[in-house]
């Protein structure tokens, strides 16, 4: 693995990459050059570039882009005006992800429905009590601790919904446990607390909700998958699960516990 990093840093050093182009495993065909790029969507384009232009956000224009249908989705189901939809985003370092989900639903859903938004982080980084005997040996404790809960509460603040909250997942009292949520995205590159939201707000997710796991199969984080497929063994039948050439996974609850 050492090496292997080594030899691609000496690679892009000879080959130096096209503007606005990346080097990616060759897993699209000829027909490559026929996709649309999904920044032609001027809606979705102009929501990405509003929360990516103060890098706040570690999320690209395709995982964003997952994000943004998985909110055109719950609008487009017209949800009746007295519901209220219900998100959550655990692992929000800078904020930046959860303030496109927040500027996508405030944008999509319209004047006449509630949203109600959580974004839940220690903002301090790992907890060393989530990353038992040094776990995958990437994700170290304190990492992602260059943030903070004041800025982002404050950034947040442009969307009168939602809460910022200063806690690991799994002592988060405030975020309500009892109504279902529409859209988690979970974000936090590691098993414990992936696992831990996996088994408590899963089989609460309202019906056709959706939860979008970052970094799913991605070898920096093994601990995701891992998360998933034990959770599902537990429950077969009660959710569909998507593998995206994005590194995201989702489920969808499609059936009952
Ligand atoms: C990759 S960053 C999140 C990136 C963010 N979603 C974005 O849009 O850029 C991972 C975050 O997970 C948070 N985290 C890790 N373990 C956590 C836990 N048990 N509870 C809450 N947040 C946690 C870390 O503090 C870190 O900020």
């Amino acid at each position: 693995m050492k090496y292997w990093r080594h030899y691609k840093r000496m690679v892009r050093m000879v080959f130096t990459p096209k503007v606005d182009h990346h080097y990616v495993p060759d897993i699209y065909g000829r027909s490559a050059s026929k996709m649309v790029d999904i920044r032609w969507d001027k809606e979705f384009k102009a929501m990405a570039d509003e929360a990516r232009k103060n890098g706040r956000t570690l999320l690209y224009y395709d995982r964003l882009h997952t994000l943004y249908q998985a909110i055109r989705n719950i609008a487009r189901n017209k949800p009746a005006q007295d519901q209220k939809i219900r998100i959550l985003e655990v692992g929000v370092y800078k904020g930046g992800g959860s303030y496109f989900m927040a500027r996508c639903a405030n944008h999509l859903f319209g004047q006449n429905i509630t949203i109600e938004q959580f974004a839940v982080d220690t903002f301090g980084g790992h907890d060393a009590k989530d990353i038992p005997k040094g776990a995958d040996g990437v994700h170290t404790p304190g990492l992602f601790s260059d943030t903070s809960f004041e800025s982002v509460r404050d950034y947040l603040g442009a969307f009168l919904f939602v809460k910022a909250i200063k806690a690991r997942i799994q002592d988060a009292t405030d975020v309500t446990r009892d109504k279902g949520f529409h859209l988690i995205h979970l974000d936090t590159d590691i098993y414990e607390p992936t696992i831990y939201v996996l088994n408590t707000y899963a089989e609460k997710l309202a019906p056709y909700g959706i939860l979008v796991l970052d970094d799913y199969g991605f070898t920096t984080c093994p601990g995701i998958e891992k998360a998933v497929t034990e959770f599902l063994d537990k429950h077969p039948g009660a959710f569909t699960r998507f593998e995206l050439p994005t590194g995201q996974g989702i489920l969808v609850k499609t059936g009952g516990n």
